[in-house]
């Protein structure tokens, strides 16, 4: 990561004018640092690794070789969206790496929240080192990192950039974006044509799913979740609660309880609903969703998802809560 300081006379980026001039001036940049040679970036479909993907292949093309790694914990279509987008429209060098079997294996049996965020991140760096050492004459690295990682690096947030690179990787930074804030990267990624979904996705953990499949992950209840996870997000779509809500999700302790299914009995996982607003992620208040949307919400959930029996909602504000369970 740079440590750069934002200049005061830097105009913020609200309109899409001012980030194509923007856009031209990172080209500019980006091909009079890079040349000829080569630039690998890991792609997460995350809004600013995606930015950046972008913003390089306008600049150089194939020189960008994008890494993306399916840890398997994925929310539903993610993967597929960025196949989509980068490797059919904008036609990208990408390598695809499904790691899915490699990481529920790595994790099967573990329970402990910071060990299996462990886990979840040194295979990252595992997988993403393998790959890079498999590519002949790459001299660059592109890192997604802006604004607010710069300052936060510095500060009390640093625990959460579990994706971080090896420290071995002594590759020079490509780093285009890394003096806007958040709202100003996605102005440029609409600007460079991002699907909307993709630019104003909400923020998700480096660990994915794997942080809300509480306890020990496995293969049953991850597919649960992330299928219950899917209504949510469609709902919250269908009402506008989306525009609304700074992130929502569903939660899977491991736990089951009674119920009844078809005159039997039907032992099942209970979904937990959270829905939370927030500037910073520092402090969270609880939006408050119509119990018409709950309602459907938990009759889609019990209906159509194997496995959960119940539909909880979190209405616990940070503090004390954290937004995310474990
Ligand atoms: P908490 O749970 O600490 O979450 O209130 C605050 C924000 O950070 C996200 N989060 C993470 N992001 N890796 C990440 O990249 C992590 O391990 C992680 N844990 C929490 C969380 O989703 C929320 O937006």
């Amino acid at each position: 990561m740079q440590s750069v300081v934002r200049p005061e006379s830097m105009a913020r980026i609200t309109t899409p004018e001012l980030a194509n001039a923007f856009i031209e001036e990172q080209v500019a940049k980006v091909r009079a640092q890079v040349g000829d040679k080569k630039v690998l970036l890991a792609l997460s479909g995350g809004v600013d690794s995606s930015v950046v993907a972008a913003l390089l292949i306008k600049a150089i093309g194939k020189q960008l070789v994008c890494v993306h790694v399916n840890h398997g914990l994925m929310r539903k279509g993610e993967s597929e969206q960025v196949i989509e987008v980068f490797g059919k429209e904008l036609d990208a060098n990408l390598i695809y790496i499904d790691a899915t079997d490699r990481y529920l294996d790595l994790l099967k049996d573990v329970a402990d929240p910071e060990t299996k965020r462990k886990i979840i991140g040194n295979e990252f760096i595992k997988i993403f080192d393998e790959e890079a050492k498999k590519l002949e004459g790459i001299s660059f690295l592109a890192q997604g990192t802006i604004y607010p990682d710069i300052i936060e690096s510095k500060g009390v947030k640093a625990h959460h950039n579990v994706g971080g690179l090896p420290e071995e990787m002594k590759m020079e930074l490509v780093e285009p974006v890394a003096l806007l804030y958040k709202d100003e990267v996605r102005v440029v990624g609409e600007a460079l044509g991002l699907p909307h979904a993709m630019v104003y996705r909400q923020p998700f953990p480096g660990p994915g799913l794997g942080v809300r499949c509480l306890g020990a992950i496995t293969r049953d209840r991850l597919h649960a979740l992330r299928e219950a996870d899917a209504i949510l997000r469609e709902e919250f779509d269908n009402c506008g609660l989306a525009e609304k809500v700074w992130q929502y999700f569903i939660a899977i302790p491991d736990v089951k309880s009674v119920g009844v299914k078809d005159g039997k009995r039907y032992e099942g996982w209970p979904a937990i609903i959270r829905a939370v607003n927030t500037k910073d992620a520092m402090t969270a208040t609880i939006e408050e969703i119509p119990y018409s949307v709950l309602h459907h919400i938990t009759d889609r959930i019990t209906h159509e998802v194997e496995g959960i029996n119940r539909v909880l909602l979190d209405l616990t504000p940070k503090p004390i809560g954290t937004i995310e369970w474990e």
